[in-house]
């Protein structure tokens, strides 16, 4: 059977993490102050279109400073919603706390019933963490209704128990030499895991694939026998079901082990991992503690490729794959009003929200 997480057990705190970390898919390195994007006192030069957006912009942010939201959050309100929230504030459609939900960066629009149900069965967390609950799936069981990818050669694509891979897809693969271990990655995860030994031999450190690359009908095979051997609950907690496992994107592979006997967290190999994985763009996919987010025991063994940037925010935040994208920032549609100031004002649309 499948486990259904305990909210409270997997409570991210925001103040574990700062007071909000919000980040965005297209950067993660510069740093945006939200005040930024809040128009100076001059106004835009007067009968302009720029003026009337300006003054539409204005009337929005006195309506929602009222109702409790700082500048940052009427600046996201609005480049979420755009101009006719005027009148939506007026006619009174959004509730304060779909507000309160929408004023963060990571709201997804189509989430807002499941994020209110959710607070609604959790006083005891922020909005912030529920929404971030619920980016996770956390509200609902393991392998209810997964969706099936529609990119899956996204080198950013996120593979868990709530998103599977289509049954024939197979990635472009690169074979790994033998000197390497076994199996085929895709060629940048190739390329990578190659430079990463390299530079772990040159430490007198040993990695080497175990299993890399596995195609749909391999991995059926192997939670089969794992469901009979063990029952499928505990079968869930170490094997994926076919669809959903990393190893089928060509981007996971796992390092000089598989099994959990080999105690590989107490070898000098798993610490030299720790300290440099994400310096060539591989994370720990299923930490200890994490259980409840992953779905997964604890893989001392089993790396992913995100890319060397990624790989590091993760890492220096303590963070799983699938946290990181939980907290990311969702592209306002609409331009703050700006007029003549926005050519040399920040660009909302794509800044980003790290605070740590
Ligand atoms: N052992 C990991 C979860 C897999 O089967 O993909
Ligand atoms: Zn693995």
């Amino acid at each position: 059977m499948p486990t259904y997480p305990s909210p409270a057990a997997v409570k991210l705190s925001a103040l574990l993490l700062g007071t909000t970390l919000l980040l965005s898919p297209i950067s993660v390195s510069a740093k945006f102050n939200p005040l930024d994007c809040v128009p100076a006192v001059s106004a835009p030069s007067p009968l302009s279109q720029e003026r009337q957006e300006w003054l539409t912009y204005r009337d929005i942010c006195s309506q929602l400073t009222e109702l409790g939201f700082s500048s940052q959050a009427c600046a996201l309100l609005y480049t979420r919603l755009g101009p006719q929230l005027a009148q939506q504030l007026e006619e009174g459609q959004w509730s304060l706390s779909q507000l309160t939900f929408l004023s963060l960066p990571n709201c997804r629009l189509e989430y807002l019933d499941r994020y209110q149900t959710y607070a609604l069965d959790h006083p005891e967390f922020s909005p912030l963490e529920a929404v971030v609950q619920v980016n996770l799936g956390l509200d609902r069981p393991f392998y209810q209704d997964p969706i099936v990818l529609s990119d899956p050669a996204d080198p950013l694509v996120l593979v868990n128990k709530y998103s599977a891979l289509p049954a024939d897809y197979v990635p472009e693969l690169t074979a790994l030499k033998p000197r390497y271990g076994i199996g085929s990655l895709t060629p940048q995860a190739a390329q990578s895991f190659v430079q990463m030994a390299d530079a772990a031999r040159a430490d007198g450190i040993s990695l080497r694939s175990v299993s890399a690359y596995r195609s749909y009908s391999y991995q059926e095979q192997l939670y089969q026998r794992y469901v009979a051997e063990s029952g499928q609950a505990l079968a869930d907690t170490f094997s994926a079901r076919p669809g959903h496992s990393e190893h089928q994107t060509g981007l996971a592979l796992d390092i000089n082990t598989a099994s959990s006997r080999a105690h590989f967290e107490d070898t000098a190999e798993y610490a030299w991992l720790q300290e440099h994985c994400a310096q060539f763009g591989f994370v720990l996919r299923y930490p200890e503690g994490k259980q409840e987010i992953t779905g997964y025991r604890f893989e001392p063994w089993h790396y992913r490729y995100v890319g060397v940037e990624v790989a590091q925010v993760c890492t220096q935040l303590g963070l799983t794959y699938d946290e990181y994208l939980a907290y990311q920032a969702v592209p306002g549609s609409y331009a703050l009003p700006l007029g003549p100031l926005a050519e040399s004002g920040p660009d909302c649309q794509e800044s980003v929200f790290l605070r740590v």
